[in-house]
């Protein structure tokens, strides 16, 4: 049967996603500034793409044997990162999630760690693909700074 470890860090790479997602939402609505129509335009990309990857961790979750996570104060015990998003200014918003990202990109390597031991090529790839996406979006933000 599958590892707890490979579930906590599913349950982990689920909670921060989702986390992340919300918060890439609210810079959506509340950024502001010069860049304000690109900035809009991309958080919402993010977050668009994330609201997908949590239905597809969460089923892998199910797929394996596990019970998915599915309430906010699941997702914010669960995760390192933090969904009090108080960052007004354009800059500082994408400083805070380059930041989170990075934690995201931890997050899914150790679910590719665990995943390679259960020979889970399933969840390995989707961690893989998670990887991808979140370095993509580092790129991205940092290009915008
Ligand atoms: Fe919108």
């Amino acid at each position: 049967m599958t590892n707890q470890v490979l579930i906590q860090n599913l349950k982990n790479l689920l909670s921060e996603t989702y986390i992340l997602m919300l918060k890439s939402q609210n810079y959506h609505w509340n950024v502001t500034g010069s860049n304000f129509h690109a900035l809009h335009v991309m958080f919402q990309e993010h977050y668009e793409n994330m609201f997908q990857a949590v239905d597809e961790l969460a089923e892998r979750i199910r797929a394996i044997g596990a019970v998915a996570p599915g309430t906010f104060n699941q997702f914010q015990s669960l995760s390192q990162i933090n969904s009090e998003a108080v960052q007004t200014k354009d800059r500082e918003m994408i400083e805070s999630l380059i930041s989170d990202h990075k934690i995201l990109v931890e997050t899914a390597k150790k679910v590719v760690e665990e995943a390679q031991k259960e020979q889970d090529d399933a969840t390995m790839d989707m961690a893989i693909e998670r990887i991808q996406t979140h370095e993509k979006f580092i790129w991205m933000l940092q290009s915008s700074r």
